[in-house]
């Protein structure tokens, strides 16, 4: 080995030995954030801060850039980034906290917290997950049979369909069902039951919960309540759209 290159390694590891030991960072350990809640993550300067000059802290997603704070602890952010999360940090005394607003599937990753200062510059990475979320149902019956819809479902999860007890997912009756990935990555799954005879028992739509295994969001869809669930909310934009021109009709009709 040419002694050049034995000098730049020794003096490199050298300096990666004195930069580990002088300043370390504490970041947030593995966060479990839930549904629609705000996540905080934090990362602190885990060393004495006598002496220590921080001239840059930053969290970082991939090679994307969240915030950073410089040596005057101004913090400032990337643009790119404000488009996709709804987010801010905070920045006190060797702490800087990334805060996302709301909890959404698409914030499930790895984040870096970096320090840049005069005693070395340590980084430190934490993951971020979300726990199950079952969102909001609704139902409809049609006239195909009826159907019903799950929005801000995360993860995906299977349909199962009742009538009154019984269990149709055994293959008495086929259902179509559809999912869709949504902004921020939840889940919408839509699904629609082949089945025209009559019923007097409601049909009972439910989503299964992966973690627990029981049935976590249901919804009851009942013939009588036909004409009530039509005029809920969760109601397709067609069918209000349908209502509000069969009342318009009426009115039509009515005064004439
Ligand atoms: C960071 O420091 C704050 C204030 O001392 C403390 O509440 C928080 O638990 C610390 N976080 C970590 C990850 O060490
Ligand atoms: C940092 O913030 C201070 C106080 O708000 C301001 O006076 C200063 O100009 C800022 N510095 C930079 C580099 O943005
Ligand atoms: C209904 O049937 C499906 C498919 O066979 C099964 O996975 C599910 O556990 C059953 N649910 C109940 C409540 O019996
Ligand atoms: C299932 O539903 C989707 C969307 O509503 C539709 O495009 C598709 O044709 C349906 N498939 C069957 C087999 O009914
Ligand atoms: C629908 O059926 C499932 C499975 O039997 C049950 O856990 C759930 O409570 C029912 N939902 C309603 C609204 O009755």
């Amino acid at each position: 080995m040419e002694p050049t290159a034995l000098h730049v390694l020794c003096l490199a590891s050298v300096f990666t030995l004195t930069t580990q030991e002088l300043v370390g960072l504490r970041v947030s350990p593995k966060i479990t954030a839930e549904c629609g809640k705000q996540v905080t993550l934090q990362c602190n300067v885990s060393s004495s801060l006598n002496g220590l000059s921080v001239k840059h802290m930053e969290w970082s997603y991939r090679k994307m850039h969240l915030c950073s704070v410089n040596s005057e602890g101004n913090i400032s952010y990337s643009r790119d980034t404000d488009k996709i999360w709804d987010f801010y940090c905070e920045y006190e005394e060797g702490q800087l906290s990334l805060v996302f607003r709301t909890a959404q599937p698409d914030l499930q990753n790895e984040y870096r917290c970096k320090l840049q200062s005069n005693k070395g510059a340590p980084h430190k990475y934490t993951t971020v997950e979300l726990e199950e979320c079952d969102g909001t149902v609704s139902g409809v019956l049609t006239s195909d049979g009826p159907s019903c819809t799950f929005n801000h479902v995360h993860p995906d999860r299977d349909v199962h369909w009742f009538l009154g007890s019984k269990n149709l997912s055994d293959g008495s009756a086929n259902h179509n069902t559809t999912k869709s990935v949504e902004k921020g990555g939840w889940i919408t799954i839509h699904s629609d039951l082949e089945w025209k005879e009559g019923s007097d028992e409601p049909f009972n739509c439910s989503l299964k919960s992966t973690k627990s295994g029981r049935y976590t969001a249901s919804t009851l869809i009942q013939k009588a309540a036909l004409k009530s669930l039509k005029a809920t909310n969760g109601v397709r934009p067609q069918e209000s759209m349908a209502a509000f021109l069969c009342v318009s009709l009426l009115f039509a009709v009515m005064l004439s």
